[in-house]
């Protein structure tokens, strides 16, 4: 089964042709980074507009490159929650108009399901049950993969997401957004033990995070700085947040991984291209005897080959839509029942 699947969520325009979840035969990617970074962060009006220029022509190349037309694809996926939700929108009309005009059906996707399906293109040996760590620009949660469409959060974040943390540190550093990518660059040169900074935990939910105190600790250590006319070592500090951040995400993990006698770990979203992330995950896994699974680089970030690979179990599991499906903002992975 071929899908054409279609992701505008934030600040990407992506689209992509994927064949039974697991081949991408085309992934077309319209970055608008460049744009946001003259703000500090996305824009929503802008995403937006840019939005609305690029899905036609993207779609036309992920169509082209796979080298077939919209009749011999068998479905249209789309990302329609969470997101922002002008964003959201121009995929979710654009698909919506697909599907109607060339008669298949409309896959709405979760977008916190396609970060984890990144992983099902990744590495095709891979089925639920596993437990992931989804750690994205707005999001930080602990998922149990019970199959591909049941999904229980068992740890979540309660104030800032672990990708928002790095970059509101970053930018406070004087890092340009987005400052996650640039800060696990600029940390591989620094002291990770120069500053002491807090593991912040969530009293009576051991698989919870905090990040909010630990972004403010960095925050107050620039402004203190600044005021006594100090420069601190930015690879220095960027060295020591990055270890604070990872040291609570792999804490937690292996806890839940642990108590939940999970044998598989994933990691999906963003940040889960952190390179010490990633080392460090490798590590307990390797200690622990558990298999563990990351998404390749370029299928960490925002993709629509992602939600082509979640857009083909969700079809399989009967999850397709008419054409009163909606954009929505928020969405719990669960679905639009647990709401
Ligand atoms: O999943 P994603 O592309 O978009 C959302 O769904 O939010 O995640 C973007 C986030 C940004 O906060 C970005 O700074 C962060 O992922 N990120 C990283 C790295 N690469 C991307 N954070 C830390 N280290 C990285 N290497
Ligand atoms: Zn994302």
């Amino acid at each position: 089964m071929k899908l054409l699947a279609l992701e505008s969520s934030c600040d990407e325009t992506a689209a992509a042709v994927v064949e039974d979840g697991r081949r991408v035969l085309s992934s077309v990617i319209a970055s608008q980074v460049e744009e946001h970074k003259l703000y500090g962060g996305v824009v929503p009006e802008i995403a937006s507009r840019r939005h609305s220029e690029a899905i036609v022509p993207v779609t036309q190349k992920a169509l082209d490159d796979a080298g077939l037309t919209l009749q011999e694809i068998d479905g249209i996926a789309v990302t329609y929650a969470p997101g922002l939700i002008g964003a959201l929108l121009v995929g979710v009309n654009f698909a919506k108009g697909l599907a109607l005009s060339a008669n298949k059906p409309l896959i709405p996707v979760h977008h916190l399901r396609s970060h984890i399906a990144a992983n099902y293109i990744t590495s095709p040996e891979l089925e639920p049950p596993f437990l992931c760590l989804v750690v994205s620009g707005g999001h930080t949660h602990i998922i149990n993969v019970k199959s591909y469409t049941e999904l229980e959060v068992i740890g979540r974040t309660r104030d800032d997401a672990a990708g928002e943390a790095f970059d509101k540190a970053a930018r406070a550093m004087g890092i340009p957004y987005p400052g996650g990518v640039e800060m696990d660059k600029i940390a591989e040169n620094g002291d990770p033990n120069a500053f002491k900074l807090p593991h912040p935990r969530v009293d009576g939910a051991p698989y919870d995070f905090s990040f909010s105190g630990l972004k403010t600790a960095v925050i107050n250590l620039i402004h203190n700085a600044k005021q006594k006319e100090e420069t601190l070592s930015v690879p220095d500090l960027s060295a020591s947040f990055r270890k604070a951040v990872v040291d609570c995400l792999v804490q937690n993990t292996e806890k839940a991984a642990r108590e939940t006698g999970a044998q598989k770990l994933v990691i999906a979203g963003g940040v889960s291209a952190n390179s010490l992330l990633r080392r460090r995950l490798q590590e307990v896994c390797k200690a622990r005897g558990w298999a563990f699974y990351m998404p390749a680089l370029n299928l960490c970030g925002d993709n629509a080959a992602m939600v082509g690979a979640q857009g083909y179990y969700e079809f399989l599991a009967g999850n397709t839509a008419g054409m009163d499906l909606n954009a929505c903002a928020q969405m719990p992975i669960q679905g639009p029942k647990a709401l």
